[in-house]
């Protein structure tokens, strides 16, 4: 099973998801390729090539960073010969957590899910019964929130790497078996 992670991330939080993401689909399966890379290093092979496509983004002014929808809109192509339908897709965000309520951390991900929809992939969600939900989870997938209360940058909590690990075996498991039957 061939693994593509794409992600944005200019402070390095959204990549350390990143990271742990590919680390807990490791330590689920061991027979998987990763390769994980920011979105500019991403090329439409990578995502022909991929069975299971993971996309990280950092939430900007209440929706995905601008280089994650070059990539998206890039991608249209592939939209006219079907060329991503049937691959699974998952999904990390970041956001300062402005105003206390995720500052539009959800809009990014069901816009990041509606695009892998829209290509025919089969999306996975992140479970409540999955370890770490409930600090870093959303049913969407994982979220780390990297602001304090006055809006300033507090880095990555240990809570959200974990919930971005347990998302990533959740991930690499469930897509095997997609792929297998
Ligand atoms: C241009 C810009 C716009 C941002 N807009 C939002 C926002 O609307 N909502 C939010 O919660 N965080 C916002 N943030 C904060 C980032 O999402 C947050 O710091 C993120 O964790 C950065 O990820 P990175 O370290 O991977 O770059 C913004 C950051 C930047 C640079």
């Amino acid at each position: 099973m061939n693994v593509l992670i794409v992600y944005h991330s200019d402070y390095g939080n959204t990549q350390k998801m990143a990271s742990s993401i590919a680390a807990g689909m490791r330590a689920s399966q061991s027979d998987i390729r990763i390769i994980s890379k920011s979105c500019e290093e991403t090329d439409l092979n990578d995502l022909i090539d991929a069975d299971v496509i993971v996309f990280g983004s950092s939430v900007h002014m209440g929706s995905m960073a601008w280089p994650m929808k070059k990539l998206i809109d890039q991608a249209g192509k592939l939209w006219m010969d079907g060329s991503l339908e049937g691959k699974v897709g998952g999904l990390f965000v970041t956001g300062g957590g402005f105003g206390g309520a995720g500052g539009g951390v959800e809009q990014t991900m069901i816009s990041l899910y509606s695009n892998f929809l829209e290509h025919g992939m089969i999306v996975i969600g992140f479970p409540k019964s999955l370890p770490g939900y409930a600090d870093g989870g959303l049913q969407w997938g994982p979220y780390g929130r990297t602001g304090n209360h006055e809006g300033m940058p507090c880095g990555i909590s240990d809570a959200a790497l974990a919930a971005a690990r347990s998302y990533g075996a959740h991930l690499a498991e469930t897509a095997l078996n997609i792929i297998d039957n």
